[in-house]
């Protein structure tokens, strides 16, 4: 009996060359192909994958699925790996592990298989999910081991095969795409030195070509989820990413360029555009600040957003960590409620208005004018305690 195995398929050139490999090495190849919000076409996917060997091809929307149960945590967590990548591609995997290990579960495969190559972090994240889940599992990362040294070579072995391939000029950069966002590495990007030229963006106008007028944009907020944008409600959480990267991108807002650390050790130069996923963490971020005691807000920015990325970015979801921390994010979530007007305008988006019902910010306490209520002695006294310390050794410098 043929050994079955479920491949995560992209219909790319790589994963396709990979189905007919596999099919010679004796595996019966089932493939699964994600909608992530990727905006591409998949009718033409099942075709492709079974003129590719494949025995089966499974399509499956789960765009509602990825915004809510992948997105959104991330967003409660304001998590940017090293300070500046939504983990876009890194919240994917997990998701799409969990979908291999369910039908390897179901249709009696003890394989399942990724495109990966042996140098990045995708391979980490769809193995760790993988074993997290079903340890008896056998991961298969064709690229890792297969005889081919170049796209070229990739190219002749599937024209050879008859394995449908675009003859359309490629661009040189490497994609990964989901409504969160775009990741965009190879090619002229990897020298770091480099401004990113204007043809790897997909998503965003450039700031020198957006609009001259600004454009406000308000997001709504319920139980730390965005439920609305510009007043308008949304039932699916995925709609509204869709929309809002729609709007942020005609003004060039979301472009991320950085060089970061992989898990592999290597360094590597990534430019990303997340133009949703940018407005919404600022504006999560705001009323959080609005609605969150001092003592708290500041617990959470020094102890959340660079471990959770870091989570995310290692390929830990399916860990005890990731959930914990997400209790802790949820308690703060459902006092998240409130709307933040932001600005639009040449590659930038700022905060220009919030409120809350929850709101924590006094006025009476915090105006100069004739309505103050706060009692200006106690301050005199409150400093004079919370100074004592340097006061002290201000006294033992100085003899
Ligand atoms: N460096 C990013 C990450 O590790 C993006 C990887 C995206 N993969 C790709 N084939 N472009 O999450």
């Amino acid at each position: 009996m043929a050994k079955k195995v479920i491949l995560a398929y992209s219909g790319g050139l790589d994963t396709s060359v990979i189905v007919r490999w596999l099919t010679d090495r004796g595996y019966e190849v089932i493939t699964y192909t994600a909608d992530v919000g990727q905006g591409e076409e998949l009718s033409e996917i099942p075709q492709k994958a079974k003129a590719s060997g494949a025995v089966e091809a499974i399509v499956e929307d789960l765009k509602e699925e990825f915004a809510k149960e992948y997105c959104l945590p991330t967003l409660r967590a304001l998590a940017l790996y090293e300070g500046k990548y939504p983990l876009t591609a890194s919240l994917s995997r997990p998701l799409i592990a969990k979908k291999l290990v369910e039908y390897a579960e179901r249709m009696g495969a003890d394989f399942v298989a990724h495109g990966s190559t042996g140098k990045g972090n995708d391979q980490v994240r769809f193995e760790v999910s993988t074993w997290a889940l079903n340890p008896s599992l056998k991961v298969l990362a064709p690229v890792r081991e297969w005889e081919f040294r170049s796209r070229e070579e990739e190219v002749e072995y599937a024209l050879k095969h008859r394995i449908p391939v675009k003859v359309t000029k490629e661009k040189p950069y490497s994609i990964d795409k989901n409504l969160w966002g775009v990741s965009i590495e190879c090619g002229p990007l990897e020298d770091p030195a480099v401004e990113p030229p204007e043809d790897a963006f997909e998503w965003t106008v450039s700031p020198e070509r957006a609009p001259d007028t600004a454009e406000y944009v308000e997001v709504e907020f319920k139980e730390g989820t965005p439920v609305a944008i510009q007043g308008k409600h949304f039932q699916r959480l995925s709609d509204l990413i869709l929309e809002l990267n729609q709007v942020a991108g005609r003004h060039g807002v979301g472009r991320i360029d950085m060089v970061e650390n992989r898990l592999v050790g290597i360094k590597s130069r990534e430019v990303y555009e997340a133009p949703g996923a940018t407005v919404l963490y600022q504006a999560y971020r705001e009323l959080l600040s609005l609605v969150l005691d001092r003592f708290t807000f500041h617990y959470f920015l020094t102890h959340i957003p660079h471990e959770y990325a870091k989570v995310v970015y290692e390929g830990l979801w399916f860990s005890p960590l990731r959930s914990a921390l997400d209790a802790f994010n949820l308690s703060l979530a459902k006092m998240v409620e409130g709307k933040v007007r932001l600005k639009l305008y040449k590659g930038k988006v700022s905060v220009v208005g919030r409120s809350s019902p929850k709101s924590l910010y006094v006025e009476d306490l915090a105006t100069y004018s004739e309505k103050d209520a706060f009692d200006h002695k106690a301050g005199a006294s409150f400093t004079q305690v919370f100074g004592l310390p340097l006061r002290v050794l201000g006294r033992v410098r100085r003899g």
